[in-house]
């Protein structure tokens, strides 16, 4: 089975999802694929206080969902974007995957990085591969990289493709995933962002 992926490396300006969704519609628009994976927090940024980060935060289905149905409605692809996730007053750093049928999956980051444990709290439930056009499909967000459980949990499940969004800190995760790949017998698409922001760890 042919899957075919990109991935879209942008500058999500900070605390600017409406600027942001607009900026990778335009960026996405012209370009075919099957799937497409697009940072970690890609429409937050990554950098935010907590008081921040929850004023942009949304549902899993909420206006991201809905601009990357119509997107996808449009290209034909379907899309994995980092957000935060607003549900039931927690935040959680999640990724979406998002076709022209609209909300296909969310996954919640296990494995918080540096600040995050102040802003977000970490994902409970194991990760769970995707039936996408013929290919099992897995979700895994940055830090996810640096335990082998993950996406050795998603390959067990069946998943051959692992949609990695990501804003990478240390300078390890690259090498890694090719690591990851090797022990899993799996492709995977790590979307890091590009640009900087103000680092608000220690
Ligand atoms: C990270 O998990 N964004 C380093």
């Amino acid at each position: 089975m042919k899957l075919t992926v990109g991935y879209l490396q942008f500058e999500p300006r900070p605390g600017d999802p409406e600027l942001n969704r607009r900026r990778m519609v335009e960026l996405l628009l012209p370009h075919r694929a099957d799937l497409v994976v697009l940072p970690e927090l890609a429409t937050s940024g990554y950098c935010l206080a907590p008081e921040a980060m929850r004023a942009v935060a949304e549902p899993l289905d909420g206006p991201t969902a809905g601009i990357f149905r119509e997107l996808a409605r449009r290209t034909g692809a379907a899309y994995v974007v980092g957000l935060p996730e607003l549900d039931g007053g927690r935040l959680y750093n999640s990724a979406v995957l998002v076709g022209a049928e609209g909300l296909l999956a969310g996954y919640r980051k296990i494995h918080l990085f540096g600040f995050e444990p102040e802003i977000f709290t970490p994902g409970e439930a194991e990760p769970e591969p995707v039936e996408f056009r013929g290919t099992k499909v897995g979700v895994m967000v940055c830090f996810d990289w640096i335990y082998p459980e993950t996406a050795r949990v998603l390959a067990l499940k069946g998943a051959t493709v692992l949609c990695h969004p990501a804003n990478l800190v240390l300078p390890h995760c690259p090498r890694a995933m090719v690591t990851r790949c090797i022990e899993n017998r799996v492709f995977a698409v790590t979307t890091n962002r590009v640009g900087e922001e103000a680092w608000r760890g220690e």
